[in-house]
């Protein structure tokens, strides 16, 4: 086999190549599951040969410890910021005072991407740390989270000595979109802007949080470089492109302030098209020289002005607020509002989130508002106008019942949004069923969203206790469904009823309860029944489970449609007990672990705790007999005693993935 360091080198250079042309690019040449392969065989490599891991490899992009706070980081210079202008006289005054001083003023102009300023520093071609602008002269450390922003190279294309650029981290209008749905369906308060979601995504303490927004970076200024001249932005820009850096494609050269005019008007216009948001363009003188000639103020340059575009929001009137029940459950008012043309399109509805923000706002039926776009997609109504009310308007105060099913509506604790309870209000039901079906709930193969719709369209299942009544004739009724994959179908179906009880548990979709959360609760009660009965008090007792999820349990027991369909469950013959421990040794017994070093998340007793309660021992010191060791940050010298003797290492995550996989296959025997 190639010598491991040479195939590691290699693996790494693809990867950083294909990342390159996906995130900057947007312009893929191998499909996700090659490059998927690449990473593996490189995390695989990286596994055996620990001591070949780098910092800067693919792999390391989240591998940070989760932060008690943030470090501050010193700016070797002051990070400026720009003065506004909000009109094209504005502009023409901005050009004027340039052309006192210089003659010949060519600018640059470029999008302002509405984002967080960041500073990312490189030393000899690596990424050495990144900060955010903060105050302008200190900002937060924030490297481990930029570092998972996959369209920031961590290794630039040549070992520059230094090179210090401000960027903008932004998130995609459609990455916005999407998060603000999931916070929705959480029952979280939704970000007001992309803006407000790329710095709250950025200041997370975990980067893993962090790397599962879909964050991206524009970079626009070199604030210090050494091991290159640069005598205008032109060349600033194509310094960091070649470097390998994302840089705004849509700059132009600009000969004369006419010219910059037509740029900024054609992006009034075009801003819509744009998957990220823009707040307005900025104006740069292109020379450098000139720029030193003109020279700054305290806060900002006198050779740039951020041209900002006029604000897009109308007013309107609510013409109903209406109440529609979420597929997840959630309650949430909508305003009906009379239509108006906004940003590119015609608005003629907008959804209030919840109705806390509804009495915040002060949102009545009939009153004349203020609407503009978040994220430049998502209407909403900025303010309501009381002073212009007639005292024919009224206030929408939040349902008692669900309007889809007349369940009673509860608000969860911690909760903005209210929600409807009964798995089976038709609202709801192809979600739930489609949770149910899924292969971390009762694992129904063959039982997939679209054989869903189907049953559900067809009124075959109204509710999730009628999976279990399903017969031959009904399922090869469906579309593309032959007399063998009927049979087969409802083979699956029949096998879901020996799943043991944490399935069951996990499959009814009481919020918070996942199978992790499941399969405690289920060891502690192993009978369905008992979830009748239990109190919150109770179920607090057990350690991993806290108010919320206890609520939420006996909340959802309390809604006599969900024990009916329990009742209906049991009655189809469901297993309702958790499944007996496997007979035999436990499954880690007789292996030996050794810990070193601190771990990011897990406490040295909780880690040691894990590993006994599967049967392994924990020792201190490092031997031949050792099975494992599980390394740390700072790792002692039992780490250089593990590589001598070539026993396997574990990071955290390893560890608890080993812990996982063994103990899953020990209970769902
Ligand atoms: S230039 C001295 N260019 O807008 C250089 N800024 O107040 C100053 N921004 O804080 C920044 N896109 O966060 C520049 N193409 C761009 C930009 C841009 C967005 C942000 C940046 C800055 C603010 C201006």
């Amino acid at each position: 086999m190639a010598d491991p360091k040479e195939r590691i080198q290699y693996l790494r250079d693809e990867i950083r190549r294909h990342e390159y042309q996906y995130y900057v690019l947007d312009h893929p040449l191998i499909t996700d599951a090659e490059f998927d392969a690449l990473m593996a065989e490189l995390l695989a490599l990286e596994n055996a040969h620990p001591e070949l891991v780098s910092i800067d490899s693919p792999t390391q992009r989240v591998g940070g410890a989760i932060l008690d706070k943030f470090k501050t980081i010193a700016h070797r210079f002051p990070l400026l910021s720009l003065d506004n202008a909000f009109s094209f006289p504005d502009l023409a005054q901005f050009d004027q005072r340039v052309q006192n001083m210089v003659h010949q003023a060519d600018y640059i102009t470029e999008l302002k991407i509405d984002g967080v300023s960041v500073l990312v520093v490189y030393e000899n071609g690596v990424f050495l740390h990144a900060a955010t602008r903060g105050n302008g002269l200190t900002g937060e450390d924030v490297s481990a989270n930029i570092r998972t922003i996959k369209s920031i190279p961590l290794t630039l294309k040549t070992a520059l000595p230094r090179l210090e650029v401000r960027g903008e981290v932004y998130m995609p209008k459609s990455e916005f979109a999407r998060l603000n749905v999931e916070k929705e369906e959480k029952g979280e308060r939704t970000f007001a802007n992309p803006r407000n979601a790329a710095a709250g995504s950025l200041r997370q303490l975990n980067p893993q949080i962090t790397a599962s927004r879909s964050l991206s970076a524009y970079f626009y200024d070199v604030v210090y470089v050494e091991g290159a001249t640069l005598n205008t932005q032109q060349e600033m820009l194509a310094l960091m492109l070649e470097q390998g850096l994302p840089v705004n494609p849509e700059f132009r050269l600009c000969r004369n302030i006419a010219e910059v005019f037509e740029h900024c008007e054609q992006f009034t216009e075009r801003r819509h098209e744009l998957p990220y948001e823009i707040d307005g363009m900025v104006v740069k003188l292109n020379s450098l020289a000139g720029r030193e000639e003109l020279g700054q103020t305290a806060k900002s340059p006198r050779w740039a002005v951020a041209y900002k575009f006029p604000p897009e929001e109308k007013e309107t009137r609510v013409l109903d607020i209406v109440v529609n029940v979420g597929r997840t459950g959630i309650i949430a008012p909508t305003a009906v509002l009379e239509p108006v043309s906004l940003a590119g399109t015609t608005v003629s509805r907008a959804s209030l989130h919840n109705f806390d923000l509804v009495a915040e706002k002060d949102i009545r039926c009939g009153d004349l508002v203020l609407v503009h776009k978040a994220g430049d997609i998502i209407p909403e109504i900025i303010r309501s106008f009381p002073e212009k009310r007639c005292g024919t308007e009224f206030i929408v105060r939040p349902p008692e019942n669900c309007p889809a099913c007349e369940s009673k509506v509860v608000r969860p604790r911690g909760e903005v949004a209210y929600r409807c309870e009964n798995i089976n209000c038709p609202a709801r039901l192809k979600e739930s069923l489609i949770f149910f079906a899924s292969r971390e709930a009762m694992d129904i193969e063959g039982m997939g969203p679209a054989i869903i719709e189907q049953l559900v369209e067809r009124g075959l299942v109204q509710k999730l206790e009628d999976i279990y009544q399903l017969d031959q004739e009904q399922l090869q009724g469906l579309e593309r469904m032959g007399p063998k994959s009927a049979a087969k179908l409802l083979d699956a179906i029949d096998k879901s009823r020996q799943q043991p009880l944490f399935r069951l548990l996990t499959a009814l979709g009481i919020r918070h309860v996942g199978p992790k959360n499941a399969k405690i609760l289920s060891r502690h009660y192993g009978h369905m029944d008992q979830y009748y009965h239990v109190t919150v008090e109770q179920l607090v007792q057990i350690p991993e489970i806290g108010p919320r999820i206890a609520e939420s349990i006996t909340g959802f027991f309390a809604e006599p449609r969900n024990r009916a369909t329990v009742e209906k469950l049991k009655a189809a013959g469901l297993n309702i007990t958790a499944a007996k421990t496997a007979p035999g040794p436990l499954p880690l017994t007789g292996k030996s672990f050794v810990l070193t070093g601190a771990l990011p998340s897990l406490s040295r007793s909780e880690a040691t705790q894990m590993i006994e309660e599967l049967g392994g021992r924990v020792s201190s010191g490092v031997s031949k007999k050792t099975d494992y060791v599980v390394v740390g940050d700072d790792p002692g010298s039992k780490y250089d005693k593990a590589l001598q003797l070539g026993i396997t290492l574990l990071d955290e995550a390893s560890l608890i993935a080993l812990i996982e996989a063994e103990r899953s296959l020990y209970t769902s025997n």
